[in-house]
């Protein structure tokens, strides 16, 4: 199939570039090459390539930024999905779409259902909630997945601002005199534990969306690495694996944080839907963790 992947350089996108292009054909667009928020772009590009699937993993995924730069975040979340779904409508062509465990509020007991009610308590979660609607309403071939906590080699990620940290703090604990670093404690971190979700490698998405996609699936679908965490569990798993074993991880609330957006203390997606579909099931977290760190060594 000839797809056409918006957003190719980001964390999601640069892993389904190479995910899919074992398969498909694939062309790559990013900043350089297009400004989604431009209908007129958009249209140009869906009706020169003429592709079978459009992809769409360009976001504006700043959680914080998108408080303040709501016109911004809006435009790209959601009046960019509106004006790729008429310009697929037209041509027939499918859309693969990503939103995120932020469109629910973080309030449910168990695992969110693809058609549980959404009520998004932050600014980027309401614009994708409205980029979701925008898909829905102007197209009838459409893929929606919502995906969390994502990281991937290709981008600024949770796991790589640990191990930044951990490598900071062991530099200082090498080179600095003892009493000054006693003084500033530089053998913890501070790391949330009231937020409860679930890691996603972007490696592993990639190969659920060429799943989905070879079992021609349509509609809403819930895709993450299996099991779930708090942000302080997954620090604590990422130092153990890193082998940073002396740092101690402290657990904090979210509200000493003081972050402009407010995000779900809850927001486990239920993959029952994507394991009756494909008949398959992602990895556990610790092990896309584990296949993580690998793959990063290799890089450098
Ligand atoms: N990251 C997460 O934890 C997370 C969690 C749940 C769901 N999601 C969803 O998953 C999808 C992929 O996320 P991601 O983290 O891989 O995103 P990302 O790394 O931020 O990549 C997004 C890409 O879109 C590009 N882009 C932004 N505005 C554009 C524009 N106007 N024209 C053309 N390209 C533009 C970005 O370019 P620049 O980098 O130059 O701006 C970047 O290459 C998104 O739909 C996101 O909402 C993400």
């Amino acid at each position: 199939m000839k797809i056409l992947l918006l957003g190719h350089k980001g964390m999601l996108g640069s892993d389904l570039l190479s995910r899919l292009s074992e398969e498909h054909y694939v062309i790559g667009m990013d900043k350089e090459e297009i400004d989604i928020v431009s209908a007129d772009e958009c249209n140009n590009a869906i009706k020169d390539i003429a592709p079978d699937i459009v992809i769409n993993a360009a976001a504006y995924t700043n959680v914080d930024a998108c408080e303040t730069a709501r016109e911004e975040c809006f435009a790209v979340n959601a009046e960019v999905v509106k004006n790729i779904a008429e310009a697929c409508r037209n041509k027939k062509n499918r859309i693969i779409h990503f939103s995120t465990d932020y469109v629910f509020d973080g309030t449910a007991g168990e695992p969110y259902k693809e058609d549980d009610q959404c009520n998004p308590i932050n600014v980027y979660g309401e614009s994708k909630l409205v980029g979701e609607r925008y898909l829905q309403s102007f197209s009838d071939n459409y893929l929606l997945i919502r995906t969390s906590w994502l990281y991937g080699i290709n981008g600024k990620n949770f796991v790589q601002a640990i191990l930044t940290k951990a490598n900071a703090k062991n530099f200082i604990d090498d080179t600095m005199a003892k009493a000054k670093a006693k003084a500033d404690n530089p053998s913890t971190l501070s790391v949330v534990d009231d937020q409860i979700g679930s890691p996603t490698y972007t490696k592993d998405l990639a190969s659920a969306v060429a799943l989905l996609i070879e079992k021609n699936a349509r509609g809403i679908f819930h895709v993450t690495n299996r099991g779930s965490c708090s942000w302080h569990q997954f620090a604590v798993k990422i130092l153990k694996e890193a082998g940073f074993d002396k740092i101690e991880v402290i657990p904090i609330k979210s509200n000493e944080l003081k972050r402009p957006a407010m995000r779900p203390a809850y927001s486990i997606l239920s993959m029952q839907k994507f394991i009756q579909t494909t008949g398959k099931t992602t990895q556990p977290w610790q092990l896309a963790l584990q296949d993580y760190l690998k793959d990063s060594k290799l890089q450098n």
